[in-house]
């Protein structure tokens, strides 16, 4: 990226989407390929829940409506609707994964996983299936009254889990899936650490990581003030985030893009009510990444000569399309120019909905098909 300012790539893979239903996904299913992007792999967090082979049948057929220039990959719900038939079901459907929130920890989550164990015999058939696990990797945060020095965890650490060590005190329940399941595919969704990374890097070929746009360039610092940059996992220390950037040109392939892309209307980020977590990245995915890597390199964290054509081929497509085992048949391709585009401040949708943009009123890369 750095130094040029007009990129031409094959149109991208976002290997982890929300885009919500109705009048919102009306909105941000319109804004995929604005971000460079064709194909997406998408998350079943709906309310409620998709957890069945039908429902997300049906969901896929109304994104579909929307935005038909868009392939969308597609995920269930790890609940205790799902058994090892309903994995056979999925992958005669072309559904090629499950999502597993712990429960609480983030939107949409309180039908999220207590017990991993409970699953293990649909672990074993997603095995078998060759499907993919999606781990929203956190423990839950210890409730506040519990924070005291005789409080376990799930992980028997002892040490109370908040939303800055609870993506460490996962890695644990990663390392044990991956042994009991190695040739179980698994994505650790979001990484947001460097514990994480090293981690998912520790593993074998079948374990992998996403990287959103965001953590790329956020630190703890500007969420605190700033609910639209705001989501699970928080973005951490600067020390993590140079080692995402980092994990973009020297992962050998093991993280790919997932922009974690999560719109939330602009009522509920701010107001009376608790800050809903997500950060709204579609609309300039790729603008927002490559904005990072040039940050990167101006900082001295990767070399100029790192951030080349093949990094950016493979980190936005090529690396995740091999992970899934898919391609993009339609060949198409992108140009990013960097010259000075504004975000928008606010998208607007029917029924009035309307959401705010990471990084509203900056300049970004354009993108052109
Ligand atoms: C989250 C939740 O409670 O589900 N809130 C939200 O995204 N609207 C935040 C959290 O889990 O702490
Ligand atoms: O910040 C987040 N928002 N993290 C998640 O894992 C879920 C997402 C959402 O759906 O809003
Ligand atoms: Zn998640
Ligand atoms: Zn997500």
């Amino acid at each position: 990226s750095t130094q040029r300012t007009e990129i031409e790539l094959p149109a991208a893979f976002d290997a982890h989407v929300h885009l919500r239903d109705g009048d919102m996904a009306e909105l941000v299913a319109r804004t995929i390929r604005m971000g460079g992007v064709n194909q997406v792999y998408v998350m079943p967090n709906l309310v409620p829940p998709i957890t069945s082979v039908q429902q997300c049948l049906a969901y896929r057929a109304r994104l579909q409506a929307i935005e038909p220039k868009v392939e969308y990959i597609m995920s269930l719900y790890l609940h205790e609707d799902i058994t090892p038939e309903v994995i056979r079901e999925a992958k005669q459907a072309g559904i090629m994964g499950v999502k597993s929130y712990p429960a609480g920890v983030t939107t949409n989550s309180s039908s999220g996983v207590i017990d991993y164990e409970t699953f293990y015999p649909v672990f074993s058939e997603m095995e078998k299936q060759d499907m993919v696990l999606n781990l929203h990797g956190e423990v839950p945060s210890t409730p506040r009254h519990a924070h005291t020095s005789t409080t376990t965890t799930e992980n028997g650490s002892g040490a109370a889990i908040t939303i800055l060590n609870a993506e460490h005190a996962f890695i644990p329940t990663l390392l044990n899936l991956h042994s009991r399941f190695p040739r179980l595919r698994i994505i650790l969704e979001h990484c947001s650490t460097a514990s994480a990374l090293a981690a998912v890097t520790s593993c074998g070929p079948t374990v992998a990581g996403t990287i959103t746009a965001h953590h790329l360039s956020l630190v703890i610092d500007d969420w605190a003030g700033d609910p639209f940059s705001f989501c699970k996992p928080v973005a951490k220390t600067p020390e993590d985030r140079d080692s995402l950037l980092k994990a973009v040109v020297r992962g050998q392939g093991r993280f790919f893009l997932g922009t974690d892309s999560a719109p939330h209307p602009r009522s509920a980020k701010r107001g009376a009510d608790r800050v809903a977590a997500g950060v709204f990245s579609q609309p300039y995915a790729l603008g927002y990444v490559l904005d990072a890597l040039d940050a990167g390199v101006r900082r001295g964290v990767l070399g100029g000569d790192e951030v080349g054509q093949e990094v950016l081929e493979g980190f936005f497509g090529g690396w995740g399309r091999a992970f899934y085992g898919i391609r993009d048949k339609s060949g198409e391709r992108v140009l990013l120019t960097k010259d000075g585009v504004k975000v928008l401040d606010l998208l607007e949708g029917k029924g009035g909905v309307e959401v705010v943009p990471f990084r509203k009123g900056e300049e970004t890369w354009s993108v052109q098909w």
